[in-house]
């Protein structure tokens, strides 16, 4: 492993989001020269606000979707990241045809650009979402069959595909990352995930209502995220290209009744009523074993250490107003004509 992040130039496509503001920092404080690509269709500008003035960010407001934009954002840059998309299975669902136009037409034709643009490495961001159902007693791991069980996963399988297929002729080091579900403070704060959005209901003194409860998912810090983005633009490229990892921890991987439990170690006397039969059927847990036997990628953050940051902030009123909010979540999409 080569320390070539500083001096570069990468392209973040969605850096303004939750995972993309933490990531942009990061390269930032790395070295590398960071361009930013985002239509901020949450309104979410602000999240890049404290570094719109480091002479190493360039910021450029625009839809990935256009040919032209993403051509200039790209043009002369190494590395390019896409993180950009219609993220959840509410979102999805809600904006189907948008979510195939951002999440798969869009993500395919700039795959087919990269060579063209002789970027170097080309990093997508997928999910874990991708297995769906798969027996919680095995691990699923990278060669294990999908069962996605929403619209999201199924746009991120298709691109997965479309890359994989092309990889071993691109001139392009490309790579997938299948990402456990996401928590951690970030600028863009999202309360529409699991962990964060139990822990604001309980802090915040609501009575919380959880279906299927002992369903398992794996769970993975957004900084870790950015740690492991940043792992695939430092690895040498035979040993990423054309590849999927699973990015997450062996060891945070939790039910949801789990979760609810850490979050009343912070705040005693919470209630939560449990309940069968919720439209989300997803139930697995993950091997993330291949990003570190074969990367040395290990996770430095857990759920139990968030937990208590987070809730002491919300009961802090740090977050006021959350409920619906464009600021704290993927609820209404804006700027996508
Ligand atoms: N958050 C999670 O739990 C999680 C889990 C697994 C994988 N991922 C993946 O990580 C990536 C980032 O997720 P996130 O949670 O940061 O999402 P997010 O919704 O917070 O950020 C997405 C960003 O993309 C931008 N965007 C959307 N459509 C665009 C377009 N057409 N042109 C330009 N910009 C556009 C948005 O404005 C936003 O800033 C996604 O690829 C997601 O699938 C996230």
């Amino acid at each position: 492993m080569n320390d070539e992040i500083a001096g570069r130039t990468v392209l973040v496509v969605g850096g303004a989001g939750y995972v993309g503001s933490v990531l942009v920092t990061r390269l930032l404080d790395a070295g590398a020269y960071v361009r930013v690509l985002d239509q901020l269709i949450y309104d979410n500008g602000f999240a890049l606000a404290h570094l719109l003035d480091n002479e190493r960010l360039t910021f450029h407001r625009g839809d990935m979707r256009d040919r032209v934009t993403f051509t200039q954002a790209a043009s002369g840059a190494d590395d390019v990241v896409l993180l950009a998309s219609l993220v959840g299975d509410p979102v999805c669902k809600r904006y189907p045809e948008l979510a195939r136009q951002v999440n798969a037409d869009a993500a395919e034709r700039i795959i087919d650009t990269l060579d063209t643009l002789a970027v170097q490495r080309f990093v997508f961001t997928s999910t874990c979402s991708n297995y769906g159902i798969h027996d919680p007693a095995s691990l699923a791991h990278e060669e294990s069959e999908l069962n996605p069980q929403s619209l999201y996963a199924r746009t991120k399988i298709d691109v997965e595909r479309y890359l994989l297929d092309r990889a071993a002729q691109m001139q392009t080091h490309a790579s997938v990352l299948r990402i456990a579900t996401a928590y951690g403070l970030s600028p863009r704060m999202r309360f529409d995930l699991t962990v964060s959005q139990f822990a604001w209901e309980l802090a915040s003194g609501r009575e919380l209502l959880v279906y299927d409860a002992d369903t398992w998912r794996p769970y993975c810090h957004i900084r870790d995220i950015a740690k492991a983005v940043m792992t695939l633009l430092r690895s040498a490229p035979e040993a990423v290209r054309g590849e999927v990892f699973n990015v997450g921890d062996n060891n945070q991987q939790f039910t949801k009744r789990m979760i609810v439990e850490e979050v009343q170690k912070h705040v005693p006397g919470a209630t939560v009523e449990y309940r069968d039969g919720d439209t989300d059927p997803r139930n697995y847990r993950v091997s993330f074993d291949k990003i570190s036997d074969r990367l040395g990628f290990h996770p430095d953050n857990s759920v139990q250490d968030y937990l208590g940051a987070l809730t002491a902030a919300v009961q802090a009123g740090v977050f006021p107003d959350v409920h619906g909010n464009q600021r704290y979540g993927n609820y209404e999409v804006r700027h996508l004509g």
